[in-house]
């Protein structure tokens, strides 16, 4: 495993929408140098664990959020937290693709404006540039980039996406079932950029994808009904689970 402390501390979280509570007293690190892989059947609560890291079910009215969850052993849901900040510095990308409504440049050179990241027009443009080359769009678009975001394929789309939240140079990426709208194609370049991330971001994935968690994660964790069920090295948990409802899953016996 990794020779950093934890990027992310989550220690006994619980979600509640109302009176259902929806993730059931889960602690789980993230790691610096890995991708980290949640899956589980649908409606076990991966996508709600995930916006607690960066306090996006802030957002959903009856949502409520109980435990400690630390970026860097700092406490993301005290009262001096600037959510705006921490939404930069642990960024997300959705399942789907959901650029703004503006050109290929202006979505990803929004955010580094907002956050006064560029001091010049030609250090904005630099930004751009980089972040769309880490997100391995670059080639495809340096020649239409006043063309609209929203003309780009789906999985261009997507890359986009990741583009724009590279863009405010964030610590942290959050992907929610990135390649579920993606055909096999561009399933395989988003796969291939979550690998070259790897290590310059801490990366966490929902994904459905069996194959995928184990291509692209080195830590694994499986929920089950709002619980963590079972968290470790991802050969382990598909090659050797310690629990039987985790097997039960990984070889397709329910979910
Ligand atoms: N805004 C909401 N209001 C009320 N209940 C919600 C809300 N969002 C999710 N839930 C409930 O919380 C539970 C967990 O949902 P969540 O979306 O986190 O699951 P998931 O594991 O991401 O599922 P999927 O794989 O289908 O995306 C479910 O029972 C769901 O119905
Ligand atoms: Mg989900």
């Amino acid at each position: 495993m990794s020779n950093h402390p934890p990027k992310i501390t989550a220690t006994h979280v619980n979600v509640w929408y109302g009176a259902k509570k929806a993730i059931d007293d889960v602690s789980i690190d993230i790691d610096q140098d890995s991708v980290t892989a949640l899956i589980g059947p649908s409606g076990c609560g991966k996508s709600t664990f995930l916006r607690t890291l960066n306090r996006m079910n802030d957002t959903v009215a009856n949502a409520r959020v109980q435990g400690d969850i630390r970026l860097d052993g700092e406490d993301i849901y005290s009262p001096d937290m600037d959510v705006v900040q921490l939404r930069a510095r642990v960024g997300m990308v959705f399942q789907k693709p959901n650029p703004f409504p503006k050109s290929i440049y202006e979505n990803v050179a929004y955010g580094p404006r907002i956050h006064g990241l560029a001091s010049s027009r030609s250090e904005l443009e630099g930004i751009v540039q980089t972040s769309l080359k880490r997100a391995g769009l670059w080639e495809e678009v340096k020649d239409r980039l006043s063309d609209s975001g929203t003309a780009l394929s789906g999985g261009q789309q997507q890359r986009l996406c990741i583009a724009r939240a590279i863009a405010v140079d964030p610590e942290v990426i959050l992907m929610d079932e990135p390649c579920s709208a993606l055909d096999p194609i561009a399933t395989a370049k988003i796969e291939e950029l979550i690998h070259a991330l790897k290590g310059r971001y801490a990366i966490a994935i929902v994904t459905h994808n069996m194959q995928q968690a184990a291509r692209v994660s080195q830590r694994t964790a499986f929920f089950h009904l709002g619980q963590l069920v079972e968290y470790g090295a991802t050969t382990e948990i598909f090659t050797n689970p310690r629990e039987e409802r985790t097997r039960d899953y990984i070889t397709g016996r329910y979910g």
